[in-house]
């Protein structure tokens, strides 16, 4: 389990330990300005005149990796199953999907990437040799799942591929042949091999991963070694079709490696893949803490780690611009999300978790957070998207319920390709033991119809917040809104009670002279409309 088992992702940093918070906070001013002292009002302005940075859909995408139940059950049950199917894959998931507009879909992994060679899964599903998952319990696979399934997958959903290709133990010309395989669309030794498999015309794709964590799982690899590596691959990596690709190479939380890639490689480069897991890890490292069972202590710890996820950006960002002052490379947090304990009984390296009000919090101040840095971040995949970690989804057999973080997704989405207002917030502190962190966290944005959506977080478990919000050159008569909410901060969705929590309507917003005013639940997560 390459996240937990060393100290190189940013989770297992105190990354707002100390004085690290207040940087935190002074250096994302769009979401945690001025924090005041504690109290239950909160001061916010929207200036639509500085309206300029479109917020990418891309931030909304997702990431399914061959990995415990999320490819193989959690989308992939088989054509001949009783779990209703279209061509192998649940519908049920599909339509889920579909709902909350995802924009892009990173596959096969992972560290799973990194050892997959992607010609075991092609070709009659009976033929297709079995394989160890070396990373995820050492499970056998068959492979029936492989990328004309996952080009399928990504029709139904109407998303856009995202294919991390395997530098930690494949070769160039293995991912310059799959390459040719998705992309040529006149005769090759490649395309041929594609039309004997039954697909005729090449598949769109634009988005290509150069390895996953190759400073980890992905081959140990030392900076330097890996940026001279990144730049042979993707001299290799073509768009047969002649479309351009975006090109992703994998950064790291170590700004020596960040910062060697970025001289070395930027300009061949697309986008800088990032990762940042929340969690909160014991001392001794035995328990990241249970996903259901959990404290005040531990809901406030895992929302200052969240928020920590700041930081990292602000800090990847100094590196960046540094060498590409003209802001043509994105950051591209392609895993991001909440890593607690496995359920009990259940398999270790399958990384099955449930999800409560808190990954909705998790979920609501990132996002808040990825639209602060419109301006560099121009793609994001939760990890990941089915039955690991926190996930859209859980299903159990033909059983299938939709999380918190799951509504998060489907009340942002009005954010997606908006043009972010900007958003000065002076927020109440929220302080336990001798933390602190922003009570409120807010953005804004306005769609291409002009309506504007204003998203607001309270992290408080048990504080209410008075929110006024001051309207510049917003002229709304008319506020509505949803709130994702409960009474307990561990309520989460069961198989027998799938609705517990879910979004309804709330009315504690009105409109008045420029002036919006939001009486802000405790532990809760809102999204308004203005108009
Ligand atoms: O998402 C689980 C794992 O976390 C991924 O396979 C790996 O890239 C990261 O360490």
């Amino acid at each position: 389990m390459e996240c937990c088992d060393n100290d190189n992702n940013p989770s297992r940093r105190d990354v707002l330990a100390g004085a690290g918070i207040t940087a935190a906070i002074l250096a994302a001013p769009a979401v945690f300005a001025n924090m005041a002292a504690a109290g239950t009002t909160a001061k916010v302005t929207l200036d639509a005149s500085a309206a300029k940075t479109t917020i990418s859909r891309h931030i909304y995408g997702h990431f399914a990796e061959h990995l415990g139940r999320c490819i193989y059950e959690g989308i992939w049950v088989g054509e001949n199953s009783t779990i209703v199917n279209t061509r192998g894959i649940r519908n049920d998931v599909v339509e889920a999907l579909k709902a909350i507009n995802i924009p892009n879909l990173r596959w096969p992994g992972g560290c799973f990437a990194d050892t997959y060679h992607w010609k075991d899964g092609i070709g009659p599903r009976e033929k297709r040799p079995s394989i160890v998952n070396v990373h995820w319990g050492n499970v056998t696979e068959n492979n029936h799942f492989g990328t004309h399934e996952f080009f399928d997958l990504c029709s139904m959903l109407n998303t856009e591929p995202y294919v991390c290709g395997n530098v930690g133990s494949g070769t160039v010309q293995e991912m310059a042949e799959w390459l040719e395989y998705i992309t040529m669309p006149g005769d090759s030794p490649m395309s041929k091999l594609r039309k004997a498999n039954g697909r005729d015309e090449p598949w769109p794709i634009t988005y290509w991963a150069v390895g996953n964590e190759n400073w980890g799982c992905g081959g140990r690899m030392r900076s330097q070694y890996y940026a001279d590596e990144y730049r042979r691959y993707q001299s290799f990596c073509r768009h047969f079709g002649r479309k351009k690709l975006y090109k992703v190479a994998c950064g790291w939380d170590k700004d020596e490696w960040n910062e060697t890639l970025m001289r070395d490689a930027g300009t061949m480069m697309d986008g800088l893949s990032l990762h940042y897991y929340t969690s909160i890890r014991s001392r001794d490292k035995i328990t990241n803490g249970s996903a259901t069972q959990f404290t005040e202590a531990d809901w406030f710890k895992t929302l200052r780690k969240a928020l920590g996820i700041d930081a990292y950006i602000v800090r990847t960002k100094a590196i960046m611009d540094k060498y590409d002052p003209q802001k043509k490379v994105g950051m591209v947090m392609d895993e991001w999300g909440t890593w607690y304990d496995v359920e009990p009984g259940t398999n270790p390296g399958f990384l099955y978790q449930q999800n409560t009000l808190r990954d909705a919090l998790v979920a609501g101040v990132t996002f808040n957070i990825f639209h602060a840095h419109a301006d560099r971040m121009h793609m994001a995949n939760i990890a990941q998207t089915i039955n690991v970690l926190q996930a859209m989804a859980l299903t159990d057999g033909a059983k299938m319920l939709l999380t918190p973080t799951y509504h998060v997704f489907e009340m942002f989405k009005v954010h997606q390709n908006a043009t972010l207002i900007p958003a000065t917030v002076e927020s109440p502190a929220y302080s336990l033991d001798k933390n602190e962190i922003p009570q409120v966290s807010v953005s804004a944005s306005k769609d291409k119809s002009g309506k504007v959506h204003i998203s607001l977080c309270n992290l408080h478990h048990d504080t209410a917040c008075e929110v006024s919000v001051e309207l510049k050159g917003i002229p709304a008569t008319k506020v509505t809104g949803r709130i994702l909410t409960d009474e307990k901060i561990t309520a989460y969705n069961t198989f027998d009670v799938p609705n517990a929590l879910k979004p309804r309507e709330f009315g504690d917003a009105k409109v008045e002279k420029g002036m919006l005013t939001v009486a802000l639940p405790a532990r809760s997560v809102v999204v308004l409309e203005l108009a």
